[in-house]
């Protein structure tokens, strides 16, 4: 065979390689309006930067006459790119191979480029579209998902790990996706779980339908499984364009800078009213945090899940930051198992990302009653207290109104490590609110002496000087200040270099 036929026969191979399963199958999958796993890569990356590796990688199972079902890349494009000119290295099951089962051939080729990712210290993210283990494949198939879970928690709080789940993920195969920092789902298109419905029917004898047991709304809103829901796959794959311009591409990087496009002395003069003159009025949290960030940019992470809290990124003077917030418009933005689960792990992304964290806090305190404490917040409620005092990125608290008893401690008070602690004239720091107070303080008083001795708690204790008396609270501000303010605090904290002590890591509470 001469060059020229050599050139050719690789060219053809190519063209069938990248026809995956097949151009019928590809066809089926288009008229459903389902990308192809190329044409997933080609939206995610900056055009024409994909460099695929392994496109011929084939298994090499004999079991159940699979040596007649050999497709090149076995199911699994992997490879490299750019997004918005920076590398990351990305993989996609392709369903039209064997409905995207895992065998150990392609199960290697994924380890191939988390190791690489990891060495490189570059993001990671995962397109996922399976039907799990290749049942033909047995054990080995297996094995090569341990080999993935192995890999995602070496790369842990190393490089970012994303996932998007574009198809089903069933049964172990949910474990890859849910070791990573981020999962997005498609609105109807995406389906997770460990046991699909016909198995907890047998079981359980409960009829449920896959979108009720595992879609993208119940992982949005219900389980906290997912962190960003999109109508469409386009949505969610560029939504992980966007995620990824606000985080660094490994931990040894700063949070990634960009050019100043809002004036860092702006002043709102609307931010004055929007905390309530009636403390038990609620208002939306992010009608403060959108005002102050960056163009009121606010992008959020996990919208449905436990609203009482919100988290997500935002830039402050061109600077990636991550945002802890009560939220008084809902459950008055006291702290539950969910808030504290959603709001520890954010916290911890973070830190291990070296994104500053500022905290806008308007707390009640934890939520009372038997569900929560036989759930358990006494060790998910810790969560949050550990991760922000385990945290050594800079940590900025702002008190916008109530810091009541242990949840204000635990919202990165002065003493778990907050580095610039600000208070709003309309904060209230105290044990507990006035009622609660002078309920256990004053029991058989009458209810006029009860009266007086509420307005004089609420007088004396109810304010941000107490705590500013003893140096709890470094400067009190008005809330039309807040973005210089928390610009002033990051630029000061630029530079802060501190480390815990040496351990091989800390007994977290989960
Ligand atoms: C081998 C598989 C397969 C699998 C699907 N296919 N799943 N081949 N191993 N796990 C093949 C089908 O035989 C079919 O081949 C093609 O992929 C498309 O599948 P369909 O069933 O026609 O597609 P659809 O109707 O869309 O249904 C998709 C599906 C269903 C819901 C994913 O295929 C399904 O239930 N698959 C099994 C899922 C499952 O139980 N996996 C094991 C989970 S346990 P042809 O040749 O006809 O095109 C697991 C353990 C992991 O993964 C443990 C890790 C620790």
């Amino acid at each position: 065979m001469g060059n020229k036929e050599r050139y050719d026969q690789f060219i053809e191979r190519n063209r069938q390689a990248e026809l995956g399963g097949g151009a019928d199958k590809l066809q089926k999958r288009r008229e459903a309006g389902i990308l192809s796993a190329r044409e997933r890569i080609e939206m995610l990356l900056d055009k024409g930067t994909f460099v695929e590796i392994d496109k011929f990688v084939v298994h090499h199972c004999t079991d159940f006459e699979m040596e007649k079902h050999k497709y090149a890349g076995d199911g699994i494009v992997s490879g490299y790119g750019k997004v918005n000119g920076r590398i990351v290295f990305v993989y996609a099951y392709d369903f039209t191979i064997l409905g995207g089962s895992l065998s150990a051939a392609n199960a290697q080729k994924i380890v191939k480029v988390q190791s690489l990712a990891l060495k490189n210290g570059a993001p990671i993210v995962a397109l996922n579209d399976s039907g799990g283990a290749r049942i033909q494949e047995g054990v080995e198939s297996l094995s090569g998902y341990a080999s993935i879970f192995y890999q995602n928690t070496m790369a842990s709080g190393v490089v970012p790990q994303i996932s998007a789940i574009l198809g089903p993920c069933a049964g172990g195969a949910c474990y890859s996706p849910a070791l990573t920092d981020f999962i997005f789902m498609v609105k109807e298109k995406s389906h997770m779980f460990v046991t699909g419905p016909d198995v907890v029917r047998t079981v359980t004898h409960e009829e449920v339908s896959k979108e009720e047991l595992g879609g993208a709304y119940t992982h949005s809103s219900k389980s906290g499984v997912c962190h960003f829901l999109g109508n469409t796959e386009e949505e969610v794959i560029l939504g992980i364009r966007e995620l990824l311009g606000f985080i660094p591409s490994n931990n040894m990087e700063d949070a990634p800078k960009s050019a100043v496009t809002d004036d860092i002395h702006r002043e709102e003069e609307a931010l004055q009213s929007v905390v309530p003159d009636d403390p038990n009025l609620p208002y939306d949290i992010k009608d403060l945090i959108e005002p102050v960030v960056d163009d009121h940019y606010f992008f959020e992470v996990m919208p449905h899940f436990a609203k009482n809290i919100v988290i997500g990124f935002a830039r402050l003077g061109g600077k990636s930051v991550g945002i802890v917030a009560n939220q008084p418009a809902y459950l008055a933005g006291v702290l539950d198992i969910d808030a504290s689960d959603k709001a520890a792990r954010f916290i911890r992304f973070c830190d291990c990302f070296n994104i500053p964290l500022i905290t806008f806090e308007d707390v009640p305190g934890f939520l009372p009653g038997c569900v929560q404490e036989h759930n358990g917040i006494i060790r998910h409620g810790a969560k949050i207290v550990y991760a922000f005092a385990e945290a050594t990125v800079p940590k900025i608290t702002l008190i916008t109104r109530k810091a009541y008893g242990g949840a204000y401690i635990v919202m990165s008070s002065k003493l778990t490590g907050g580095d610039v602690n600000l208070a709003y004239p309309t904060a209230e720091i105290a044990v507990m609110g006035e009622e609660g107070a002078v309920n256990i303080l004053y029991r058989k008083a009458n209810p006029e002496e009860k009266a007086e001795a509420m307005a004089h708690y609420r007088e004396n204790f109810a304010n941000p000087y107490k705590a500013a008396e003893l140096g709890y609270i470094d400067e009190i501000i008005l809330p039309k200040q807040t973005r210089f303010k928390l610009i002033q605090a990051l630029e000061m904290t630029r530079n802060k270099n501190q480390s815990n002590p040496p351990k091989k890591h800390g007994n977290m509470p989960l």
